[in-house]
Parts: structure tokens; sequence; C-alpha cells
């Protein structure tokens, strides 16, 4: 991967070639990059990891565990902290305060590798249904497990993922009726083979932004529980939700401290709910012990990516079963010192803090200013999809969340990946187009070249509105004739 500098304040290839001389000397304008999804560096909490890891590496009681290979299920106290926490976030739902539903993990990513490494088994399971648009870098994740191929995209409407269209491709693989697993049998009994994945982010989706209904999110756990499907939530922004001011709320800057909105039940808890009023007694020899819903909680958002951490809720047999993964049993769970740390984080509501007064209200607030942004240069151009900011008499939802925005093209004549090329190599400017959250393989699911996606999380502010006066240029000017270029082709991947 080839990584932007985080300062390009020399000039880059694109404004000299776009200038059509590369000889001279042509003031550039930096690199603004709306496609990558990462926390802007001035959010990053420096200063609490210095003190987190002080505090780790002061106490003797924690600090040999915390250096050592550890635990299968990961850290203990971690697993602890996050139980109680999650018991209080979800404490609608009924969510128990109990350690053995948490597994710690090395991120969302590197979980769900974990997760088709325990409970697949490519001879026997049929598919993997994802929801599309997608998160496109799980893609090659599921392609690893023995998937290529076997990707299949699953269309969203306006409460989330069809369960209709994933019913009927579901209802494909019945005539062919499942083996045995075949090339894993060492899975049971602590792990097993589902007959589907279905791969969704129900919160602040990734790229559409859509946050699943309740009813749809117990309609997808049902049908999950009929077909003998596995549904990985990714459910990586549910501490990054904000109410969203109206339109015409005068607001001069971002607030001091913005709440976590109540949460909606996350899959995991309607899942448990479900199995509540229907199997009070579990049988445990029933494969239903598992589950069919499970939360791939991360850090990486909330915290920092470099941490590489994440946990897993889900039923105790489930968690049990993905510590027994063959790269946990060698050493414990991954990520341990990161956790110890984390730990130290979430003990001393560094971490709630951090969220509170620094995480929400900078996200509340690029997400406005992109929002009005986009009404003043980009409306003429572009469809905001979900996101925008409620009026009186506006039906829209309340509450956003995540680091995206995403937009439909306004003319059918356009394609998202020309747009992205041209904005890179006239205006230095990096933008997600659509084509990239397809699903990988599956030319027959939903496409996306009439969509582009921009992150409000990587960019400080002022460039937020600079990025988006640049596209409206490239846009706004998108009949003219182009001039010769020889500027290097933006690969997405590039930038991520
Ligand atoms: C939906 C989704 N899942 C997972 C990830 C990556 O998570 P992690 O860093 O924990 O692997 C991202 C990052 O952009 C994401 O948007």
């Amino acid at each position: 991967m080839v990584l932007v500098p985080l300062h390009p304040s020399k000039a880059g290839p694109a404004a000299a070639s776009a200038a059509g001389n590369s000889d001279q000397a042509i003031p550039t304008k930096p690199l603004i990059n709306l496609l990558r999804g990462w926390p802007a560096p001035s959010l990053l909490p420096v200063d609490q990891l210095k003190m987190a890891t002080a505090d780790v590496l002061a106490d003797t009681g924690v600090v040999v565990d915390s250096l050592q290979y550890g635990p299968d299920s990961g850290f203990q106290p971690l697993r602890e902290q996050l139980a109680s926490y999650l018991s209080r976030i979800f404490a609608a739902y009924g969510v128990p305060n109990d350690p053995e539903r948490i597994c710690i993990t090395g991120g969302a990513s590197q979980n769900a590798a974990c997760i088709l490494q325990s409970f697949t088994d490519p001879a026997y399971t049929a598919c993997v249904w994802v929801s599309a648009p997608c998160y496109f870098l799980m893609c090659p994740i599921f392609e690893d497990s023995g998937f290529a191929g076997r990707l299949r995209a699953v269309p969203e409407d306006d409460q989330g993922t069809d369960v209709k269209a994933l019913e009927r491709g579901f209802k494909e693989f019945e005539s062919s009726p499942p083996s045995e697993p075949v090339y894993k049998n060492n899975l049971a009994p602590q792990r097993k083979a589902y007959r589907h994945i279905v791969y969704v982010v129900p919160a602040s989706s990734n790229p559409s932004g859509k946050t699943m209904t309740v009813s749809r999110r117990e309609q997808l756990v049902r049908l999950a529980r009929k077909y003998d499907a596995l549904l990985i939530a990714d459910d990586v922004y549910d501490f990054l939700q904000w109410d969203v001011p109206r339109a015409d709320a005068v607001l001069a800057n971002k607030q001091t401290s913005v709440a976590l909105p109540r949460p909606l039940p996350r899959l995991v808890d309607v899942d448990r709910m479900i199995r509540l009023e229907e199997e009070p007694i579990e049988d445990p020899k029933s494969s239903r012990r598992f589950g069919n819903a499970i939360s791939n909680g991360s850090f990486s958002k909330i915290v920092a990516p470099g941490l590489r951490t994440g946990w897993v809720e889900a039923t105790p047999a489930f968690a049990y079963g993905l510590a027994q993964t063959g790269s946990s049993k060698s050493g414990g769970a991954p990520s341990q010192f990161s956790a110890a740390t984390i730990n130290v984080l979430m003990r001393t509501g560094e971490l709630d803090r951090y969220l509170q007064e620094v995480m929400r209200p900078a996200l509340q607030w690029r997400h406005r200013l992109l929002i009005q942004a986009y009404e003043k240069h980009l409306s003429p151009f572009l469809e905001l999809k979900c996101g925008g900011l409620p009026t009186t008499d506006s039906e829209l939802p309340t509450t956003y969340g995540g680091y995206f925005l995403w937009f439909k093209l306004r003319r059918a004549d356009w394609s998202a990946a020309a747009i992205s090329k041209r904005a890179f190599a006239q205006e230095n400017l990096v933008i997600a187009e659509g084509p990239l959250f397809e699903v990988k393989g599956d030319e027959a699911g939903a496409q996306f070249d009439d969509h582009i996606r921009l992150c409000f999380a990587w960019e400080d502010e002022a460039k937020i509105e600079e990025g988006v006066e640049r596209l409206a240029r490239v846009l706004r000017n998108w009949d003219e004739p182009e001039a010769a270029t020889d500027a290097p082709q933006a690969g997405a991947g590039d930038f991520k």
C-alpha cells in the first residue's frame, strides 16, 4: 500500500501534469483525501494512551500478564470491563454482565478471519452473503477463507438488508442438501460450520450510512435461525452515534459534550431475546447454543486503529469456540498489551470521556460541515442518500453516526470511477468511487458506479469544505474538454 504523506506540502504529481507541463514550478494544491476512513491524527487520544500504557507498565500486578502470552479468550480484566460496559449501554435489552460472552480479538478484520476458520467449512458452507454496498476490505478476507467466487451481494432498501432477497438466495441452496463438514472434521463439539454466513453493518453502515430498523433486525435474525446462518455484525460504529441538530439550529462551533443516543438492540441482542422466548432451556448438545448472530466490535474507531484490538460478544458457547481457533490457542488472544492498555482507559472512565467530549463532538460537527458544504456546492450534482440535517417538517432521522456520507450522481451519463479519476488528476482530491463497494466476484449483484462516498473523519475541518469545493468544480466543468494529463491513476487501495 502506498501511503499518502500526512502533510503533502510538496508539489504532487497530479498538479504538475494536470497543468500540462511538468518542467515548470507550479503552485500545488495539497492533497485532500476524502476516501480514507481513518480517524484524523488530531483526534487520536495520545495523552490518554500515554497515561494508560504507563499505568500498565508500572502496575506490578498487571505488567507481566500484559507482556506475556495470555489466555485464549483474551485479557480477563478487559473481558470483565467490556461485559459490564455493554450490559450498561444495552441495559434496555437485558444484556447480561457476563464475561463468558466476550472474547478479545485483534479487531473486526482479524476476527472475521478467525470466525471463518472456526465456523465455516468451504465444502459445507454455501455462501457468504454480503449486504451491499459493502465495506470492501472484508471481501478479500472471505475469499482467503475459501469463498472466492461465492460472495453474494444482498441489496439494501430503506430499512436495511433486504431479507426477501436474502431468503430467495438461501432457498437456491435448499435443493442441494448439505453434506457434513468435509475439510474440517475437527470443529465439533466446541465449534461448528454454519450453512451460510451473512455479513452486515447494522448501525451507520460503511459506506451507505444507513442504520437497520429494529423490525428488519428481527426479520434477519429469524431468517438466520431458519436457514442455519451466522450473522456477522460489524458493530464498529455503535458508539459513534450522535443526535443531529436541526438544519436551522445556529451553531458556531462543535459542542463540548455529545451523549450517545439510546442505541437500538444489536443483532446479538435480538438473537438472545428470541432464544430466551423460544428456548428457555438450552440443550447443551444443540447447535443452537452457538446462536445465529455475533457482535464484531472494534477499538479501531473509538480509540485507535493501530491498537488492532476488538472483541466479540456472542453466546458463551460461540465466544469459547472462537477462542479455540488455532491462532489463539497458540499463545492466546491477539493484542494482549493493547488489551491491558484499553482496560485502563475503560476502568478510569477515560474512554467514555474521550468519546463524549472529543470524538462524538468532532464527528457530529464534521458531519454538519460536510452536509452544509454539500448543500452549498454539490447538491445540483449529487443526491445525499442518508444523513441529512432534519428540518421542522422533515421526517429525517434525528441521529446519525459513523464516518461517511453516501451520494448518488444526479446525471445518468456520469461514472463515479471517471469522476474520481478526474478529481485526482485536476484537483489532487481523492474520493471513493461506488464500484469499490461492490461485492467482489458477484457481477450480477448491485452495481454502484452511480455513487460516491465521502469521509468526514480523516481530513481536518477546513479541508472538508475545500474538498467539496474542488469536487464541485470538477462536476461543474464536466462537459469542458479535458486537458491531456499523464497523472498517475489513483488506485483506491493506495489511499484507504
Ligand atoms: C464496517 C467496518 N468494519 C471493520 C473495519 C475495520 O475494523 P478493524 O480495524 O477493527 O479491523 C472498518 C474500518 O473502516 C469498517 O468500516
